[in-house]
């Protein structure tokens, strides 16, 4: 995908080890679509040479206030009036102290003072010693920093190059990445707390046997990603995939359909938007076996009965909350369903819709799906139905999370 397709992104690297996490994260920028242009302090520069940053970025560093190549001689208002973002990645605890004070004895900080401050979102990626990272001075530097406008992208927690263990570290590239496309972003959901349900279930036979299906997750994970990406506060109820959860999600893992609707049940309470896709189990063995089932050569099989689990996209959809959400207005859950056809889906997901009494249903065709990156969409709705064409997992659900947050637009 293209995400950052038309941006120009000013990557501004200060003093720190994590200057060769900006080398990757400059050509992920860069596969993403967007132009990068490079800025680095002489800290910087102890650590990674300007030359290997102009060769991925495939223009000229900056690094002078006073660099005669611009025929105004004004690097500083020049890189920042034509910047969508500037991203300081990594962004060291002096520089941090120095934007506070409007400091701008060098160009970067220079630049960031002279930026446009309501059009040049400025965008920090810290990275430091965990104790510079938890002192107080860095602490309040970072919140009143946030007051002036910045965004803080967060650090990451873990081994550092110091030897010591803990917060500070600088966001992986894929991670900043990830956070970069997020920002830019329509925040359409703000204010809303969007539960999805996303993968399998797995019914027990026995502790090292049991039922599950082939659903990979994909879907439902790109669209708490999307979510996420709206400005929602996301909480994902995933069955087992072994997919990574997308940045700023809250995960909780599950495994059987009453797991599920349990977990579901809790989560919905202060949800606003309920979107069902997970693929869960219709029926689950009777008793599950406390011990292995063992075969004893006699060659009899073992007999397995089943129950119907609950279906949870009713359950939610015909509570109190599910009911006021049905219109998508006032303070209720608007919940969406998905439907997986072979055929027919347009005459079935029309049927699903009015049987699990649902504002929305999306349908697609199974088969052609599953374990995919991508996918082809019909949403229906009081309002008529919608064709997604087919494209990304992602694209198709930004569109569905658009399509709901215009239905429930008067709700957050
Ligand atoms: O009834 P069917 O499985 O075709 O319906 C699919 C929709 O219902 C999906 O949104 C799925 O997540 C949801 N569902 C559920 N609980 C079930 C079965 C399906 O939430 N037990």
């Amino acid at each position: 995908m293209n995400d950052l397709a038309g941006k120009h992104i000013v990557l501004g690297l200060t003093g720190g080890i994590a200057c060769y996490k900006a080398a990757e994260l400059c050509r992920a920028l860069i596969k993403e679509g967007a132009t990068v242009q490079v800025v680095m302090t002489e800290a910087a520069e102890q650590f990674i040479t300007p030359v290997s940053m102009q060769a991925l970025s495939n223009r000229p560093v900056y690094g002078s206030q006073w660099d005669a190549r611009e025929p105004n001689n004004m690097p500083h208002i020049n890189l920042s009036r034509e910047a969508d973002a500037i991203l300081i990645a990594p962004c060291s605890a002096d520089f941090m102290a120095k934007l506070l004070h409007g400091r701008s004895d060098d160009l970067l900080s220079l630049m960031c003072l002279a930026r446009p401050i309501d059009k040049v979102p400025l965008l920090i990626a810290p990275a430091m010693n965990r104790e510079m990272w938890a002192h107080p001075a860095t602490q309040r530097n970072l919140t009143q920093l946030q007051a002036d406008g910045a965004t803080l992208l967060g650090v990451g927690s873990g081994f550092q190059a110091c030897g010591e263990t803990g917060d500070g570290r600088m966001l992986e590239p894929l991670e900043l990445l990830e956070d970069v496309i997020a920002f830019f972003q329509p925040k359409v959901l703000a204010g809303h707390h969007v539960l999805v349900t996303a993968g399998p279930t797995y019914e027990a036979i026995d502790p090292v046997r049991g039922i599950t299906n082939l659903s990979s997750g994909k879907m439902g994970f790109a669209i708490a990603r999307a979510a996420h990406e709206a400005g929602a506060r996301v909480t994902l109820v995933a069955g087992p995939v072994s997919l990574a959860t997308p940045r700023g999600v809250t995960r909780i893992n599950v495994k059987s359909a009453q797991n599920m609707l349990e977990a579901v049940v809790e989560y919905a309470r202060d949800a606003s938007v309920f979107i069902a896709t997970a693929a869960v189990a219709d029926w689950r063995p009777a008793n599950a076996a406390d011990q292995k089932i063992k075969k004893d050569g006699s060659g009899k099989t073992p007999q397995l009965s089943f129950v119907e689990n609950p279906d949870i996209l009713a359950t939610l959809a015909q509570s109190e909350r599910g009911k006021r959400g049905l219109t998508g207005q006032g303070e209720g859950l608007f919940c969406v369903g998905f439907a997986a056809e072979s055929e027919n889906l347009l005459a079935n997901a029309q049927t699903k819709r009015l049987s699990k009494g649902v504002p929305m249903l999306v349908g697609n065709i199974g088969p052609a799906t599953f374990g995919q990156d991508d996918n082809a969409l019909l949403v229906l709705s009081e309002q008529g139905v919608q064709e997604f064409e087919r494209a990304s997992k992602l694209e198709l659900a930004r569109k569905l999370v658009a399509s709901c947050a215009y239905a429930t637009k008067d709700k957050a």
